[in-house]
């Protein structure tokens, strides 16, 4: 191969690789959906949102039981307090399922001066119900699509939503 194409090949993949960082789940754009929940080429939940700003019914629930649940700490819009890191920050680095462990088992920062606990949600299912909501909705945020606050229009609550909903509650 000339050389030349080979550089312009490198170059390619280091525009990729950036970009992969940003966002360690990968590529957020929406591939499939399921009942309203949508999935990026990898698998990995994420959001949609419509040019006129329209979140899907998974992110504006995922505001909601962020601030119920996360909040508190994390301070509003996932942007940090003196408690607990901002999770805007967090998801440029942890992907879907380290997210999913963190929240599952809980961390303590054993190296820092304050002892720093994140609590295990893993029985909570006020937080376990919701949690591929509460991620689809982190990663609009730490990606730059959705600006602080609730979103002002939702798409419509999906068919199968509520009974699922109700079943995973118990
Ligand atoms: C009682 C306070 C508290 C609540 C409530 C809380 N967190 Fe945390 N969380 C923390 C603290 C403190 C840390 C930092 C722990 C550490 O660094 O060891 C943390 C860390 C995390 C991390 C890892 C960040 C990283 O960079 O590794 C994630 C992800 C996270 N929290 C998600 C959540 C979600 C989602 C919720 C709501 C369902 C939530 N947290 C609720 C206190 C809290």
């Amino acid at each position: 191969m000339p050389a030349r194409t080979g550089a312009a090949i490198a170059a390619g993949l280091v525009i990729l690789i950036s970009t992969a960082l940003a966002d360690p789940s990968g590529d957020p754009s929406a591939a499939s959906s399921t009942d309203g929940l949508y999935s990026d080429a990898r698998g990995n939940p994420t959001y949609r949102i419509s040019k006129d700003g329209t979140v899907d019914w998974y992110t504006s629930i995922g505001y909601l039981r962020y601030t119920a649940n996360c909040l508190q700490c994390h301070g509003p819009d996932g942007l940090g307090s003196s408690f607990a890191p901002s999770l805007t920050d967090a998801l440029q680095s942890l992907n879907y399922s380290q997210f999913i462990d963190t929240v599952t088992n809980g961390k303590q920062n054993v190296s820092a001066s304050q002892d720093l606990v994140m609590p295990a949600f893993g029985t909570n299912p006020n937080v376990m119900c919701f949690i591929d909501a509460i991620f689809v909705y982190l990663r609009a945020r730490s990606d730059g699509a959705l600006g602080r606050g609730q979103p002002a229009n939702s798409a419509p609550r999906p068919a199968g939503y509520t009974a699922r909903e109700d079943a995973c509650l118990g």
